[in-house]
């Protein structure tokens, strides 16, 4: 077999089949294909796409082509969360303690940001003495006595997706329905999960900028994970304004600490409210409406915030930073965005909020730059608000004026001021699982 040849049926779109995955797959990880080779194949499938058989054959086969993580040894079902990622999402930090709190498990790896959307692991880093490096047995540990553990991916977990994603990084292959949905699932297969919960962002600050896009995204990932035979749901959540109303590593982390606390903003409560009601009612502990009153019932009476807590100090994580941030890093500076007139505020572009919190020096433009963890950004108004010329905005933190600047300039295309009220987004978009597909 030649890996040329296999370029070319997928180049004249045919369907690669078992043998021709394998032998590229193999190859790509023995680091015997030029890199020249793997990205004319990335072209020709972002170009022609796959067929859902061959696409569930290449994800396991990428799933394979690491370490498959083992968690045979922690009782219970367990239920995995991903995010495709966008701007203001700390629903990990929040979900982990509601779930773990309400008896279900939570072992979860998790990944850095890049570019204007952030990653849970940077956003548990700006906690001092927090490991996001825990050895498999430890992860283990802490998962069968905390309840939940939080640790970094192994450069050993699906292996051909490290080199698939630097590759397409650089060729303009990064924004394709079949290779964004086998890299996310490989990765949740072999992570070792029996169930996996997805929430799929949907508008300008998300890989997805189309609800149909967003919908043959979820569509590709949940028959993915059902084929593999891993119970799969996905929830399409609206993208086009942040998460939430803080933005930037630390400042997120009080912002889920405060949510555990029923003190959230009323989205991210309700998205964490419904993911883990989800998790808990497919790990098997009560329907979606029992499992949801336990989820609140675990935020009013403090065990989500309590959990919290023992799963951070459990890490070596220090709390009193989210209180006396300034006992452990230098006082940022600030400036604050007002109101240039009466009207609705309304935001326009959660992707500008995203660029303004990387001028800030809160996330990174290539993998090897250095985070500021209290840099970031505060909305002081939600969008929709009414709001009167001179009102506080934004409340921008950074460590210096240029960066300060940078960032008000970002946030000019972030936002509006209308003098007619904006009809209200709903968060929740749509839901796809087993029963919608009729799988
Ligand atoms: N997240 C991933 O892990 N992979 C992608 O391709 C896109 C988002």
């Amino acid at each position: 077999m030649r890996v040329c040849d296999i370029i070319e049926k997928k180049a004249a779109r045919g369907e690669l089949n078992e043998e021709e995955i394998q032998f590229f797959l193999g190859a790509l990880c023995a680091g015997s294909i030029p890199d020249y080779q793997t990205s004319a194949l990335l072209m020709a499938i972002f170009l022609n796409g796959m067929t859902e058989r061959e696409l569930a054959r290449w994800t396991l086969g990428m799933a394979r082509s690491g370490d498959l993580v083992d968690l045979s040894a922690i009782g219970g079902v367990k239920v995995d969360k991903h995010s495709t990622g966008g701007i203001g999402d700390k629903t990990t930090v929040i979900l982990g303690p509601i779930v773990a709190a309400c008896g279900g498990k939570l072992a979860k790896m998790s990944g850095r940001g890049l570019g204007f959307s952030g990653g849970t692991i940077d956003k548990l880093e700006s906690l001092p003495g927090f490991n996001t490096a825990l050895s498999q047995d430890e992860f283990i540990r802490l998962v069968n006595t905390v309840g939940m553990a939080v640790t970094g991916q192994t450069a050993s977990v699906a292996l051909a997706d490290k080199k698939l994603y630097a590759l397409r990084d650089v060729t303009a292959t990064v924004n394709s329905i079949p290779l964004i949905a086998s890299s996310i699932m490989s990765k949740k297969l072999a992570s070792g999960a029996d169930k996996i919960v997805l929430d799929v962002k949907v508008g300008s600050g998300a890989f997805m900028k189309t609800m149909d896009d967003a919908r043959k995204l979820a569509a590709a990932m949940v028959s993915i994970g059902e084929e593999n035979g891993r119970e799969t749901a996905a929830i399409l959540t609206n993208m086009d304004r942040p998460l939430g109303r803080r933005v930037g590593n630390l400042l997120e982390m009080q912002e889920a600490y405060e949510t555990l606390q029923g003190r959230g903003p009323a989205d991210l409560t309700e998205l964490c409210l419904w993911l883990s009601a989800r998790m808990l009612s497919m790990a098997g502990l009560g329907d979606f409406e029992a499992c949801r009153k336990k989820a609140e019932a675990s935020i009013e009476n403090g065990a989500a915030a309590a959990k919290f807590r023992e799963f951070v100090t459990a890490q070596g994580g220090d709390l009193t930073v989210l209180d006396h941030p300034e006992a452990h890093y230098p006082r940022p500076l600030e400036r604050v965005v007002t109101a240039a007139a009466d009207g609705y505020f309304r935001i326009v572009s959660a992707e500008a909020i995203g660029r303004a919190s990387v001028s800030l020096g809160a996330g990174r433009v290539t993998k090897e730059d250095a985070i500021d963890f209290t840099a970031g950004i505060v909305l002081e108004a939600a969008s929709g608000d009414r709001v009167v010329k001179g009102q506080p905005l934004f409340r921008l933190c950074a460590a210096a004026e240029a960066r300060l600047e940078a960032a008000a300039q970002d946030l000019a295309a972030a936002y509006r001021i209308t003098e007619d009220a904006p009809e209200a987004e709903p968060l929740i978009l749509d839901v796809v699982d087993r029963r919608t597909l009729a799988l």
